[in-house]
């Protein structure tokens, strides 16, 4: 059946995580001993582009590595993954980066330095408007240039492409945004920046949806998702208890993994669910594009809660 599917269009960022293993977040101006350190390849857009092709999904991937040592195995990474990297190309200088440190108690702290991913612009979009155009959806994050994004977006409205934006990193949005963009799909604290007003998930909703927006869900971690579709139904849905080890990525294994269920037929509230599921099991691991769950992986997670999808 997946053979004959319109594939998912990740265009967004790859990066190499640099993850520093820490009893807890320093302070400013501490220093503290580390537990470990590994590098293990990251990225919203490529962990979103992995979490849908984990679970068996047909995914293209649109974006840049650097000509260093992490270029070759980002896109190597992607590749073994399933992603369809033919579309990737390598510049000159650095790959992304991102320094992150993981806390025992599972929360993290990160800083991304683009480096490849900031020279992703309008003319290497359109080189690739082929690919965006034989989309089921494109999934677009908030690591690319603003002016790609906004280019992007233009470029999939034109087409008739449906838009997933994560607005992670939050960063400010062009008016003509909401009207194209059919998910979107903040955390709480991302919510928190458009709104200046994080405390009650339904108003935000509701308000986010008056801007133009056909979509919203809202990502609560801990406290499941809100989900919210103009003119139709909302609710929320629940989260599953585990016991998270690392929360790097959950939210891009959310997306990848909402897209997928959406592109499958299932409903907004059911494919959050599935979504929840998803990133309840990669909390459950280390590492971002590692940490993705396949079908097999979410049928016995569901099973052992005596639930199925
Ligand atoms: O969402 C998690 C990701 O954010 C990490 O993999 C890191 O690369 C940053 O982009």
């Amino acid at each position: 059946m997946q053979e004959a599917c319109k594939p998912i269009v990740v265009v967004g960022s790859v990066t190499m995580d640099m993850v520093t293993c820490t009893p807890q977040i320093p302070r400013i101006g501490q220093t503290i001993i580390g537990t470990s350190f590994s590098t293990t390849p990251g990225g919203k857009g490529a962990n979103q582009a992995v979490a849908a092709a984990r679970l068996g999904y047909p995914v293209q991937f649109v974006g840049m590595v650097g000509d260093d040592i992490y270029g070759p195995q980002l896109i190597q990474n992607l590749a073994d993954a399933g992603v369809d990297t033919s579309a990737m190309e390598t510049t000159s200088g650095p790959s992304g980066l991102a320094p992150i440190f993981l806390a025992a108690n599972g929360q993290n702290a990160i800083v991304v330095v683009p480096g490849a991913n900031g020279k992703v612009d309008s003319t290497y979009v359109d080189k690739h408007i082929d690919v965006i155009r034989n989309a089921g959806m494109v999934l677009c994050q908030l690591e690319l240039p603003m002016a790609t994004i906004d280019h992007t977006l233009n470029v999939c409205a034109e087409l008739g492409v449906p838009v997933m934006l994560d607005p992670a990193p939050a960063a400010g949005l062009s008016d003509s945004v909401w009207k194209q963009v059919a998910w979107f799909t903040p955390n709480e604290t991302e919510a928190a920046f458009y709104l200046n007003d994080g405390s009650y998930p339904e108003l935000i909703a509701q308000e986010l949806l008056e801007r133009g927006l056909r979509g919203v869900v809202l990502k609560r971690g801990a406290e499941g998702a809100y989900v919210a579709i103009a003119g139709g139904a909302a609710g929320w849905v629940k989260p599953f208890a585990v016991d998270a080890i690392d929360t790097v990525a959950a939210g891009d294994c959310f997306n990848g993994a909402f897209a997928v269920a959406l592109l499958e037929g299932k409903s907004p509230l059911a494919a959050a669910r599935f979504a929840c599921a998803a990133s309840a099991i990669s909390v459950t691991r280390r590492g971002a594009q590692a940490s993705m769950p396949t079908y097999a992986d979410l049928n016995a997670f569901l099973a052992d809660r005596g639930e199925t999808m």
